[in-house]
């Protein structure tokens, strides 16, 4: 058992439901053949055909009745639209007024916007670690990733609490050495390729200050920061408001990023912030020129309101202690059966380790995934492995404030059932596009 591990508990969520999505589940022929026909990756199977739907923790949160109602009051206009205003009050009362802040329409727009036209060939960003797009973004550029996390986080068995913190040493030594070329620091919060691991306050605000010495900028990725604002609170500063946490977490960056649709309870969008003081003329004509008016950067009104009122809702505590709650119940039914998982457990989902379970096979998380979704229609998405380095993860995030405790048991069982069984189908790979193949790669059986 691992020692961060804590009791599951089984809260009552912090909120009742009033408008329900209908789910069924497929016959196990026709799964058998769903999933054949999605070429055995998750990232293809029809969501109609899915029952428990894990794939992803990003747009599938459930919204409030304010979120709706504010969607109603929204004004189509095309510049300075009053969810503008709505957007920008929001922000402030959670940030404050150190940042000009953008509505763009997804998180890899703004790493699309941010890094195309402002890295250059042989430029090092250094960073905890990247999401796939971000990575991509980054490196079509020509400019290459240092990844300099602490440690702990190699060893998916360390239950280190903050396994997204950045190694200081190797940092500072970095920038020394390679001065002239690093363009930027950009830190993931949570770090999302590797168990949605948190970053600590201290080493955040350290690396802040490191930022300043060396006078390059640092950019935060802060899809997931309420969650990484809790586990703060939980595991560091317990005396600390969540609120307040989040307001040190953006203080520290001068850019900052979050895609909406993860902690922000949103089905759409992104925020950017830069801080004031900064150029931001470039950027203003680039949003203008691919994106849409500086005030919506291609979203709808109704969007900015919805992500408005989501982001003020994101940082509830009630709601964040049972989120987190809902995550560590799968996690610890996992973790109880002995199957492979990082610890400890994160903020938005559990990461099985499907290199673990088939240390031979070429594309485990892809055989994991498919057995699991034909024992009983959950389905999980891939990361690592074979298209991006690694071991390979089959990750479960688990949606906010969308499915009941009984859908996550059931998820559970399902998967360690699938696990104990031990029959995965053989794949080899079919096709692949050159980059992004975890998502898009297909498979086959391989006697076919
Ligand atoms: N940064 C992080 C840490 C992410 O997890 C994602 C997306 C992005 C940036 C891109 O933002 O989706 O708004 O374009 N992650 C999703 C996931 C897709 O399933 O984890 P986006």
């Amino acid at each position: 058992m691992h020692n961060t591990q804590r009791k599951t508990n089984n809260l009552p969520p912090p909120f009742k439901t009033k408008v329900i999505e209908r789910i069924s589940l497929p016959s196990k022929e026709k799964r058998k053949q769903i999933i054949k026909d999605a070429g055995y990756n998750p990232f293809l199977i029809p969501a109609r055909d899915v029952f428990i739907d894990l794939l992803s923790d990003s747009g599938t949160s459930a919204l409030s009745k304010e979120q709706l109602s504010l969607s109603l009051l929204s004004d189509e206009s095309f510049a300075y639209q009053n969810g503008y205003y709505t957007f920008i009050d929001a922000i402030e009362k959670i940030i404050g007024k150190e940042f000009i802040t953008y509505p763009l329409h997804q998180g890899r727009g703004i790493e699309a916007l941010l890094f195309k036209g402002f890295l250059k060939r042989g430029d090092i960003v250094v960073s905890n670690a990247v999401f796939e797009t971000t990575a991509y973004h980054i490196e079509q550029t020509g400019a290459k990733i240092v990844n300099l996390p602490v440690d702990e986080s190699k060893d998916e068995g360390s239950d280190f609490p903050f396994k997204a913190n950045l190694n200081l040493g190797k940092l500072q030594d970095t920038l020394k050495k390679k001065m002239d070329n690093v363009a930027f620091i950009i830190l993931m919060l949570t770090d999302n390729n590797k168990g949605g691991q948190p970053i600590s306050l201290k080493n955040l605000e350290e690396i802040s200050q490191i930022s300043k010495k060396f006078k390059i900028p640092l950019i935060i990725d802060g899809a997931r920061f309420a969650e990484n604002a809790y586990l703060i609170k939980e595991r560091e500063f317990p005396k600390l408001s969540i609120k307040s946490i989040a307001k040190r977490i953006f203080s520290a960056a001068d850019i900052f990023y979050i895609s909406a649709k993860k902690d922000v309870l949103s089905p759409a969008g992104a925020i950017l912030g830069i801080r004031k003081g900064i150029d931001n003329k470039k950027l203003e004509e680039k949003i203008l020129a691919q994106e849409g008016f500086i005030t919506h950067g291609g979203l709808s009104d109704a969007d900015l309101m919805i992500i408005s009122q989501g982001f003020l809702e994101s940082l509830d505590e009630k709601y964040l202690r049972y989120r987190i709650s809902q995550v560590r119940r799968l996690y610890n039914m996992l973790n109880s059966e002995n199957i492979p998982v990082i610890h400890p457990c994160g903020g938005n989902g559990v990461y099985i380790i499907s290199s673990d379970i088939l240390p031979d096979r070429n594309f485990p998380g892809y055989e994991i995934g498919s057995a699991v979704y034909i024992e009983g229609g959950v389905r999980g998405s891939v990361f690592g492995g074979k298209f991006t380095g690694g071991k390979e993860y089959f990750r479960l995030a688990i949606p906010r404030r969308a499915y009941f405790n009984e859908h996550i048991d059931y998820a559970g069982k399902i998967i360690i059932k699938t696990i104990k069984k031990g029959k995965f189908p053989h794949l080899q790979l079919k096709e692949s596009p050159s980059a992004l193949g975890n998502f898009l790669a297909r498979f086959k059986m391989e006697s076919q």
